[in-house]
C-alpha cells in the first residue's frame, strides 16, 4: 500500500482496520500459504483477549549471564495459561524442547513459543565484533558468521536472534558503536543485508536458520552526546538519508523483525512513535514483520513523559504498531484496560498477533514446533572446526593497517620481540561486549599465538582498567631486550558496548604512561590497537612507527594478529569510522556538508574548524593499508537512460604493484556539487574488496542508478546536473575521478528505495 507522504504525519489516524495477515512483501522472504494464513485466522478467532495479550508477550526466561536461570514454576504456569508468546535470554536443546512441550501439549491451543537470544557475533564459535567485521569491507564476512551463529544456535533450539544491529554512529563515546557497522549508511546497509541473509538463509524453517531482528530503528545511534538512551535531534533529511537507509535496505531484504529504539526521536519516544514505526516503515515501506520494543521499553514510555499510566503506554506502543512487549508486562497487564476503554484498539491487538503468529509460521513451527534445537548434534556443531576456521579468516580479514612507516611490519621470523600489554594476554575480551554462549577459555591470545610460532617475551606493563603503574619497569627492561616492540593498548571488552558511554576516549588507565615509557627506549614499537570503539589516539601514538588496529577479534583473534604481524597475510581491512584525533571533534563524518567557509589549515581565515587541533581525523573513514602497493588507471564512465532512470557504470584498473599477493578495497564515493542545497562532500556508493598476485591486474565495474543520488527534500529527488565520481583507496586516498551527468531532475516514487539504502552492482574483471 502507498500512502500520501502527508498522511504519514497523522498515520496513527489511519489505521488500517483490515486484519490481513501480514505476508512478507520483501524479496527473499515466502509469503505464507493460503493455509498458514487460515490457521493464524482461526487461531486468532479461538484466542481469548489474555491469550492475545500474552502472544504479545516476551518474558525473560534468564539473564544474559545465567541463561535459563528464570524457568520457574511460575513462569511454567505462565506458558500453561497461554499468557507468554516468546522468552529471551535462553538456551539449549534439551530446556528448550521441554518448555516448547509445555506450551504445545499443556496450553489451551497449543500456540508454539519461539525462543529469543542476543546471538550477535557468534553463539558458542565467536567471530570478531561487528564493527571489525565491517571492517573488512566484505559483506560475505559478516555472512558467514552469521550464518555459522544461526547454525549454532538453531542446534541449540534458538529461533530468533536480537541482531543485526544496524545503527548508523558518528559519535564513538557512544559504547554501542561495537555492535555495529560505523559511520556510513552504504557500507551499514551491505553489511546489514549480508548478516540478515546469513541469519534466515531462503528458508527460514530450515532448522538452520534464524528470525533476524534490524535494530534499534530509527535513529539511537544519534544519542546527543554519545550517551547511551539519550535523545536524537534530527533534520528528517538526516533521519532519512543516513540513519533510516541500513532499516530501508533491510526491510527490502526481508527481514522478520524489527526493534524499536529506546531514545526519542525530537521528543517522540521510538517505541510510541507511530509517524515512524507504523508511518514510514509499515504504511509508506510496507513492512510487514514483527516489531518488538526494547528491554522495558513499552513502560519507559512514561518515564519519558510521554503516559501517564501504564495502559496509556501499551495504548501509545500499539498505535505505534510495536507489536511484542520484551520484558515489561506492560501489554499483558495493561492493555486489556486500554482496549476496554478504546475498543477501536481490538483490531489492532489482532493486527500484531498476526504478524506474531506468522513469524512463527514462517519458521515451520506449527509444523513441527520441535524443529530447531537437536541435543544430539549439539556438541558437534558447536565450535566446530570448520566454525572456528571461518572465524579466524574472519578475524584475519578484519584487520585494519593504520601506519606502517619504514616497512616495521610485517616484523621478520629472527627478530626478537618484546610483547607488552595485559591486553595481548586478556582472552575474555576477545570475545567482545555480545558473547552469547563464546567461552575464554576457547580463545587463543596475541600472546599464546605470537608465542607458538616467534622468539616472544611477554610482560603486561599495564592495563586498561588500573592506574598501577608499577609494571611500566619491566616493560622498559624487556623493551631494550628486544629487537621490536609490540605493545596491545587500548579498552577492555567491557568498557563498549550497551551504557558503556565515555566523555574522553583516549586509553584509559596506565597505558598512555606505558607508551611513553616505551618510546623512551628508541626500539621500533608496533601498537596494536585492542578496542569497540574507534580511541582518540592522536597523543599516545604519536612517533610510533606502526599501528594496527584489531578491534575484539573473537575466538580466533591471536592466530589473526599473528598472522599479519609476522606477514602470512597482507592486512587489508578498513576503518568503517573514522578515528579522532582527540574526543572534542566528536561526532565527526567524512561525509560532512562542505559549509559556506570550509575547514581551512590557515588559522588566519575564519573557517569551519577547530583552533586547537588539526582538521580532520586521525585515520579517515576508509583508511587501511596493505604490505603491497596499488595503482590505478583508466577510469571511465558511461551512461545508459532507461526512461526512468539513468543507468553509470564506472569502470577502473588496478594493478599490484609491490611484490607480495594482498587484497584491496576499491572504494567509490561521489558528490552532488549542485543540488539548490548542500550535498556531503564525499558519499560512499561502492566498494569491491579484490584480491591480487603481485603484478596482476584487474578491473572493477560499479553499476549505479541515478535514484542512488537521490536526496531528502520532503520526498526523494534526483537534480539534474553534475555528479562528481571519485576512486580510490580511502575516502582520504582518491586516485581517479571522472564527472557523471544526471540528465532529468525528478522525483523518486514514495516508499521505493533510494539514496544509501540501494546497492550498486560490482563486476570484477
Ligand atoms: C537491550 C538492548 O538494547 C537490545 O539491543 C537487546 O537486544 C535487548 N536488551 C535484549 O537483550
Amino acid at each position: 500500500m502507498r500512502v500520501d507522504r502527508r498522511s504519514v504525519l497523522v498515520a496513527g489516524t489511519l489505521l488500517a482496520a483490515s486484519a490481513r495477515f501480514p505476508a512478507f512483501a520483501a524479496a527473499p522472504a515466502k509469503p505464507l500459504t493460503a493455509a498458514q494464513e487460515s490457521r493464524i485466522a482461526a487461531l486468532i478467532r479461538a484466542m481469548t483477549l489474555d491469550e492475545k495479550l500474552g502472544q504479545m508477550t516476551q518474558i525473560a526466561g534468564g539473564r544474559q549471564i545465567a541463561l535459563n536461570s528464570r524457568l520457574d514454576a511460575a513462569a511454567l504456569d505462565r506458558v500453561r495459561a497461554g499468557r507468554v508468546g516468546s522468552f529471551l535470554h535462553v538456551a539449549g536443546a534439551e530446556p528448550l524442547q521441554a518448555l516448547q512441550r509445555v506450551a504445545v501439549e499443556e496450553s489451551r491451543l497449543g500456540v508454539p513459543l519461539l525462543f529469543a537470544m542476543d546471538v550477535v557475533h557468534g553463539y558458542r564459535t565467536i567471530f570478531p565484533v561487528p564493527l571489525a567485521m565491517a571492517a573488512s569491507f566484505d559483506p560475505d564476512v559478516p555472512r558467514q558468521a552469521a550464518r555459522v551463529a544461526a547454525t549454532e544456535a538453531s542446534v541449540s533450539g534458538l529461533h530468533w536472534t536480537f541482531a543485526p544491529m544496524i545503527d548508523i554512529a558518528r559519535d564513538a563515546r557512544w559504547g554501542r558503536v561495537v555492535e555495529g557497522a560505523g559511520e556510513d549508511p552504504y557500507l551499514g546497509a551491505r553489511i546489514a543485508v549480508a548478516q540478515i541473509d546469513g541469519f534466515q538463509t531462503a528458508n527460514l524453517a530450515g532448522g538452520d536458520a534464524m528470525l533476524a531482528c534490524a535494530k534499534h530503528i530509527g535513529a539511537y545511534g544519534a544519542a546527543a552526546g554519545g550517551r547511551d538512551y539519550d535523545s536524537a535531534e534530527l533534520s528528517e533529511r538526516t533521519l532519512r538519508e543516513t540513519y533510516l537507509a541500513p532499516f530501508h535496505a533491510a526491510a527490502d531484504a526481508g527481514v522478520g523483525t524489527m526493534m524499536t529504539a529506546f531514545n526519542d526521536l525530537a521528543g517522540v519516544p521510538t517505541t510510541g512513535n507511530a509517524k515512524l514505526v507504523r508511518g514510514i516503515l509499515r504504511q509508506e515501506w510496507g513492512y510487514q514483520g514483527l516489531v518488538v520494543s526494547d528491554w522495558n521499553a513499552i513502560l519507559e514510555l512514561m518515564a519519558h513523559g510521554a503516559a501517564a499510566t501504564p495502559a496509556e503506554a501499551a495504548a501509545l506502543a500499539l498505535r505505534a504498531s510495536v507489536d511484542m512487549d520484551m520484558t515489561s508486562d506492560t501489554y499483558a497487564d495493561h492493555l486489556g484496560t486500554a482496549v476496554a476503554a478504546d475498543p477501536s484498539l481490538l483490531p489492532l491487538v489482532d493486527e500484531a498477533v498476526g504478524r506474531i503468529l506468522a513469524a512463527k509460521a514462517r519458521l515451520g513451527l506449527f509444523d513441527d514446533p520441535y524443529r530447531f534445537g537437536d541435543a544430539a548434534r549439539e556438541s558437534a556443531v558447536l565450535g566446530s572446526a570448520n566454525h572456528r576456521a571461518a572465524a579466524r579468516r574472519a578475524a584475519e580479514r578484519s584487520i585494519v593497517l593504520l601506519r606502517n612507516e619504514g616497512e616495521t611490519l610485517p616484523i621478520g621470523r629472527d627478530r626478537k620481540i618484546a610483547l607488552i600489554g595485559a591486553l595481548a594476554d586478556d582472552a575474555s575480551s576477545t570475545l567482545g561486549s555480545w558473547r552469547a554462549r563464546g567461552q575464554a577459555d576457547d580463545s587463543v591470545t596475541l600472546r599464546q599465538a605470537l608465542g607458538e610460532v616467534a622468539n616472544v617475551e611477554y610482560v603486561p606493563g599495564a592495563a586498561p582498567r588500573s592506574d598501577d603503574q608499577g609494571g611500566i619497569t619491566s616493560a622498559v627492561a624487556a623493551a631494550s631486550r628486544a629487537d621490536v616492540v609490540v605493545v596491545a593498548l587500548g579498552e577492555d571488552y567491557d568498557f563498549s558496548g550497551e551504557a558503556r558511554s565515555r566523555s574522553d576516549i583516549t586509553l584509559p588507565g596506565a597505558q598512555t604512561a606505558l607508551i611513553e615509557a616505551l618510546r623512551g627506549t628508541g626500539k621500533p614499537i608496533v601498537a596494536v590497537l585492542m578496542n569497540g570503539r574507534p580511541l582518540a589516539l592522536e597523543e599516545a601514538l604519536t612517533g610510533i612507527p606502526a599501528v594496527v588496529e584489531t578491534w575484539f577479534l573473537g575466538n580466533e583473534s591471536g592466530h589473526a594478529i599473528a598472522d599479519v604481524l609476522l606477514g602470512q597475510v597482507s592486512p587489508a581491512g578498513r576503518l568503517p569510522m573514522g578515528i579522532p584525533r582527540r574526543s572534542g571533534q566528536l561526532p565527526m563524518s567524512y561525509a560532512h556538508a562542505p559549509t559556506g567557509r570550509p575547514a581551512n589549515p590557515d588559522l588566519s581565515v575564519d573557517s569551519a574548524r577547530y583552533r586547537d587541533v588539526d582538521i580532520g581525523p586521525l585515520f579517515p573513514f576508509g583508511h587501511g593499508l596493505s604490505y603491497s602497493r596499488f595503482a590505478y588507471s583508466s577510469l571511465e564512465v558511461s551512461a545508459r537512460d532507461d526512461g526512468k532512470q539513468t543507468r553509470f557504470t564506472v569502470a577502473v584498473n588496478v594493478r599490484n604493484t609491490g611484490s607480495v599477493e594482498a587484497d584491496e578495497v576499491v572504494q567509490l564515493y561521489v558528490r552532488v556539487p549542485v543540488a539548490g542545497l548542500a550535498r556531503p562532500v564525499k558519499e560512499l556508493r561502492g566498494f569491491a574488496r579484490i584480491s591480487l598476485k603481485p603484478g596482476q591486474s584487474r578491473s572493477v565495474t560499479f553499476t549505479l542508478g541515478s535514484d542512488q543520488f537521490a536526496y531528502w527534500d520532503d520526498g526523494w529527488h534526483v537534480a539534474a546536473g553534475e555528479v562528481e565520481c571519485m576512486v580510490g583507496a580511502s575516502s582520504d586516498d582518491i586516485r581517479q575521478t571522472a564527472v557523471l551527468t544526471l540528465p532529468r531532475s525528478y522525483a523518486v516514487a514514495d516508499g521505493a528505495l533510494a539514496g544509501a539504502a540501494l546497492a550498486t552492482g560490482v563486476t570484477i574483471g
